[in-house]
C-alpha cells in the first residue's frame, strides 16, 4: 500500500529507464519482505514444535473469516452452535482477526483471573478515540490499579450508601414523567436515570446548566459509539469526536470551579482530584476527563438494559410481579408509619426483589462476552493460544448452559436459592477488570423497581418478542410501554 502510493506520486515526473527499474526493484522487494515477513511470522506463532495444536474451529474464508456468519444470525446461535461442534474453547475469524472463544468457567477465570497478565484488554481505535485513551479499562498494571482503587473508593457500599435519598428522588421524578398512559421508549427512558446516577456518583451536586450542556454533548458522543468511524463531515462519528472535546472543555471548567471555590464535593471528580501515586504525582485534567467519560459510558447503558430487562421479565410472569409486589409493599407502609425513603438495610433485604435482580442479569446476560489479547503465546489444556490473537471469554453461554442453569431459557429467580458452582455467574465480570460499580448498578436496579412497582402500573405495547442489540441487548423498539400512577389509597 505505501509502496504504491510512493510509485504513483513520482509517476507525474518524467520517467527514465533507471527510474524505472528502480521502482519496479522497489515493488518487488516490498513484495518479498512481506512474504517473507508473513510466512516467518506464521512460522514463528504456529509453536507447534513444542506439541501445542491451535483449538478446533473453522477460521471460515479469508480475511473476512466467520464474520458474515456472525451478524447474519442471532450472534447466540453463532456462539452455542460452535460450542456444541467444538467444545468449550474453539477458534474463529472475526473482522479480519483470528479469535479463541472460551465458553467454560475455567476457561473465563483462566483469562480474566489467574493468567490476567497474558492478556490485555483490548478495544476498537474508535471507542477509544471518543472515550479518551486513559480511560482505566484500556490498561493494565500500575497505572490501571492505581485509577480502579480510586473508582473502587468512591463506589463502594460507603460512599454510595448516602446517595440513597438523592437516588431515589431521580427514580420518582423519572417515573413520574412517565406516568399518563401515553407510550415511552422504556430504554431510553431508563438511559436518562442511569445518565443521572452516574452525573450524581461522578459529581455529587453538579450546576443546572453545566449538567445539561454536559448531557446533551454526551448524547452526541453517545450517537457516535455504535456508529460507522468515518471521519465525514457531518457523520455521526465525526460530529461525536466535536462534542467529545467540548465533554473536556465542560469538564475542565467544572475542575477549575472547584479548585477556585475550595469546593468539598463527594463523588469520582472529587476522589480524582486529591488522588496522588506512590510518587505522589497527581493526575492530569486528560486523565480526569477521559476517566469520567470512561466511567459515564461503562454505567449507562448496561444499567439501563437491565433495568429494561426486569421490567419485561415482571411484565411477563404476572405472579412474580405479585411476589415483588407484596415485599416492596411491605417495605413501603413501614417507611410511610415512621416517615423515612429506603435504607442501605432494606435494600439489603429484598429477598424476592434481589433473585429477580439476579435472574436478569443471567438471562438477559447484556454483556454476552468481552475481548482480551494475548501478549505472548500461551498454552491453554494442550492448547496454544497465539501472541496477538484475541480471546473471547463468553459469558452468556455459561449462563445459558444447562449443565449450570438447567431449563436455561426460563426466567426463575427461584435458581438463585440455591449457591452457584463457582466462575457460573459472571454478570460483571471476573479478575482485574471485573465491575467496579456493581454496588451502584444494583443499588440504582432496586431503587427503580421499590418506587415502580409500589406506586405504578405498566403495560406494554405490542406483543413483539424480539431481541434488539444496539449495543446491548434490548427488547425490541426498546420496550414501548405505557406507565400509570396507581392512586396509593387502593391497597
Ligand atoms: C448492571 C449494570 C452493569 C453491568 C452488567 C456491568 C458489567 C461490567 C463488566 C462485565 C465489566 C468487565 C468488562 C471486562 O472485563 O472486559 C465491567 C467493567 C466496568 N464497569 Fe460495569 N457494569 C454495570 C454497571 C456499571 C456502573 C453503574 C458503573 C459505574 C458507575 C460501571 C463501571 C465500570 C468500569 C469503570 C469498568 C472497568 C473496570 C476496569 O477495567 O478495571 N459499571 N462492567
Ligand atoms: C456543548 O458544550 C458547549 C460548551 O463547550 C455548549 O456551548 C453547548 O451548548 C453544548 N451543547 C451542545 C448541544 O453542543
Amino acid at each position: 500500500m505505501l509502496a504504491f502510493c510512493y510509485i504513483s506520486s513520482v509517476a507525474k515526473r518524467k520517467m527514465t529507464n533507471f527510474d524505472l527499474f528502480f521502482y519496479m526493484f522497489i515493488f518487488f522487494l516490498t513484495i518479498f519482505l512481506y512474504y517473507f515477513f508473513v510466512i516467518t511470522r506464521n512460522k514463528k506463532s504456529s509453536s507447534q514444535r513444542k506439541g501445542y495444536k491451535l483449538p478446533p474451529g473453522s477460521m471460515g474464508w479469508p480475511y473476512i473469516g466467520e464474520t458474515l456468519q456472525l451478524y447474519s444470525q442471532d450472534p447466540n446461535i453463532f456462539f452455542i452452535n460452535r460450542q456444541r461442534r467444538y467444545g468449550e474453547i474453539f477458534k474463529t475469524k472475526i473482522l479480519g482477526c483470528p479469535c479463541v472463544m472460551l465458553a467454560s468457567p475455567e476457561a473465563a477465570r483462566f483469562v480474566l483471573v489467574n493468567q490476567a497478565n497474558l492478556f490485555k484488554p483490548t478495544y476498537p481505535k474508535s471507542k477509544e478515540t471518543l472515550i479518551g485513551q486513559s480511560a482505566l479499562f484500556f490498561y493494565q498494571g500500575n497505572y490501571h490499579m492505581h485509577i480502579r482503587k480510586l473508582v473502587q473508593t468512591s463506589l463502594n457500599p460507603e460512599a454510595i450508601r448516602n446517595q440513597i435519598p438523592h437516588i431515589e428522588e431521580l427514580a420518582i421524578s423519572a417515573l413520574n414523567s412517565w406516568a399518563g398512559g401515553h407510550v415511552v421508549n422504556t430504554y431510553i427512558e431508563m438511559k436518562k436515570y442511569s445518565f443521572e446516577v452516574g452525573i450524581l456518583a461522578i459529581f455529587g451536586h453538579l450546576d443546572a446548566h453545566l449538567k445539561d450542556q454536559l448531557k446533551k454533548n454526551y448524547s452526541i458522543v453517545d450517537k457516535g459509539y455504535n456508529s460507522f468511524p468515518t471521519n465525514l463531515p457531518g457523520s455521526p462519528y465525526r460530529n461525536a469526536i466535536q462534542a467529545r472535546k467540548r465533554l473536556g472543555k465542560i469538564l475542565s471548567e467544572v475542575i477549575s470551579e472547584r479548585k477556585e471555590k475550595k469546593l468539598i464535593e463527594k463523588g469520582l471528580l472529587s476522589c480524582f482530584l486529591n488522588a496522588k501515586d506512590e510518587k505522589g504525582l497527581v493526575l492530569s485534567e486528560d486523565q480526569i476527563a477521559d476517566n469520567i467519560i470512561g466511567v459515564l459510558f461503562a454505567a449507562q447503558d448496561t444499567t439501563a438494559s437491565v433495568l429494561t430487562w426486569i421490567l419485561k421479565y415482571l411484565h411477563d410472569n404476572p405472579k412474580l410481579l405479585q411476589s415483588v409486589k407484596a415485599e416492596q409493599k411491605a417495605i413501603c407502609q413501614s417507611n410511610e408509619q415512621e416517615n423515612h425513603g429506603l435504607t442501605w438495610t432494606q435494600t439489603r433485604k429484598m429477598p424476592m426483589t434481589n433473585k429477580v435482580v439476579l435472574e436478569t442479569l443471567r438471562l438477559a446476560s447484556i454483556i454476552s462476552f468481552t475481548f482480551r489479547e494475548a501478549v505472548a503465546d500461551v498454552e491453554y489444556k494442550g492448547y496454544l493460544i497465539p501472541k496477538g490473537w484475541k480471546v473471547m471469554p463468553l459469558f452468556r453461554n455459561i449462563h445459558h448452559n444447562p449443565e449450570f442453569f438447567p431449563d436455561p431459557q426460563k426466567f426463575d429467580p427461584s435458581r438463585f436459592e440455591n449457591v452457584q458452582k463457582p466462575n457460573t455467574f459472571m454478570p460483571f465480570g471476573s479478575g482485574v477488570h471485573a465491575c467496579p460499580g456493581n454496588e451502584l448498578a444494583k443499588l440504582e436496579i432496586l431503587i427503580m423497581t421499590h418506587h415502580l412497582v409500589t406506586k405504578f402500573r405498566w403495560e406494554v405495547e405490542g406483543s413483539n418478542s424480539g431481541i434488539q442489540y444496539g449495543p446491548f441487548p434490548v427488547p425490541v423498539g426498546g420496550l414501548p410501554a405505557r406507565f400509570w400512577k396507581e392512586s396509593t389509597t387502593s391497597t
